[in-house]
């Protein structure tokens, strides 16, 4: 049962995205510019850029700009309060810009539409051709239902964010990360779930990055960083899920899990501190940290999700891993 439920999810989210690729090379209108400027003054939020060069694209456009070929992707989504589902994708176009698209589920189609998918256009940012991305989810008080944070490496390999908020104005800010002035290892790989981020530094090990530390559930801009005592081999692909259903524990204590490619080449996971020193957040872990022994092909693409299970008292989740076989 859980396979098929597995399958239909993957077999949904490769539909998904090839819808949305297929309305970007088909070159369906843009609904609308972006008025991005990375301004962030009057956020709480946002911080300058803090980088002296310019942004690689200071005139957003709308007209529709294909995904290049090999581009890395990265969506977020969250059930909006009608129901329906607001999908965001983002990706780099053939001229290794930043770009995105979305969709919302119930959006009523236009004449000659035959998808719900709309591209955001270009926005201001210091991508380049080997820039990772990492996008998730901020819900916080009114101001944030929800924010994306789209996490990239740019500007070398400077660690940055755009924030995406239709409650702020422009809905488009570059976000305080910026300022911060970590870069990851060169061949890094990048995995997000609010507040926490991953990376990779240039020896193999893991870094792990929290919003706002050591433990405040509020986003602030305030960054944190850390290593994880994981080292994995260079240039493993990333992915990170909540190991908890309940956010205080993910947030305040580390609830998360992220996969990746270990030394010895197997599919490896590590799990933060679900359990210790602070008992109020202890929990039985969801899964076993020992994986059975998968070997996959070298920076092979992993992805992975958890859902909730019904009714559990305790809060856990069942994860799905998703990987390219030899
Ligand atoms: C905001 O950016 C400025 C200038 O780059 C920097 O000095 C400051 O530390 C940053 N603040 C935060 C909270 O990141
Ligand atoms: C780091 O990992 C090693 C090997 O797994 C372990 O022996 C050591 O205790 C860990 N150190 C910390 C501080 O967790
Ligand atoms: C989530 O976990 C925190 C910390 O253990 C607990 O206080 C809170 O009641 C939990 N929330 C729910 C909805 O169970
Ligand atoms: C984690 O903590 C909970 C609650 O204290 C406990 O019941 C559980 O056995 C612990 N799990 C592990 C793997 O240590």
């Amino acid at each position: 049962k859980r396979r098929r439920f597995l399958i239909a999810v993957a077999v949904v989210v490769v539909v998904a995205l090839a819808a949305a690729l297929g309305g970007v090379l088909g070159g369906k209108k843009g609904s609308e510019s972006q008025g991005a400027t990375g301004d962030t003054s009057g956020s709480s939020r946002g911080n300058g850029t803090g980088t002296s060069d310019g942004p690689s694209s200071s005139s957003p456009s709308s007209v529709p700009q294909p995904a290049r070929a090999g581009s890395p992707l990265t969506a977020a989504a969250m059930r909006k309060s009608d129901g329906g589902l607001d999908l965001r994708l983002y990706f780099l176009d053939r001229d290794n810009r930043l770009v995105w698209a979305h969709c919302d589920t119930l959006r009523p189609l236009a004449d000659g539409e035959s998808s719900c998918w709309e591209m955001g256009g270009r926005f201001p940012s210091y991508s380049e051709p080997d820039s990772q991305l990492a996008a998730t989810n901020i819900v916080w008080a009114t101001q944030m239902r929800p924010q994306t944070e789209l996490f990239y490496t740019g500007s070398g390999t400077r660690l940055l964010g755009v924030n995406f908020n239709d409650n702020f104005n422009p809905r488009i800010m570059a976000d305080s990360i910026d300022g911060v002035g970590w870069s990851t290892g060169s061949e890094s790989a990048l995995a997000a779930y609010w507040p926490w981020l991953v990376h990779q530094d240039a020896t193999g090990a893991l870094v792990h990055v929290r919003n706002n530390p050591p433990a405040n559930l509020e986003p602030g801009a305030v960054w944190g960083a850390a290593g994880i005592n994981v080292t994995a081999l260079v240039g493993t692909k990333l992915a990170m899920v909540p190991a908890s259903a309940n956010f205080t524990r993910i947030g305040g204590w580390g609830g998360y899990a992220v996969f990746y490619q270990g030394r010895d080449s197997r599919l490896s996971v590590a799990m933060s501190r679900l359990n210790g020193s602070d008992s109020s957040l202890n929990a039985p872990l969801s899964f076993p940290t020992t994986l059975p022994v998968i070997n996959v092909p070298d920076k092979a693409p992993i992805a992975a999700f958890t859902a909730a299970r019904l009714n559990d008292a305790d809060q856990r989740v069942d994860a799905y891993v998703l990987y390219i076989d030899g």
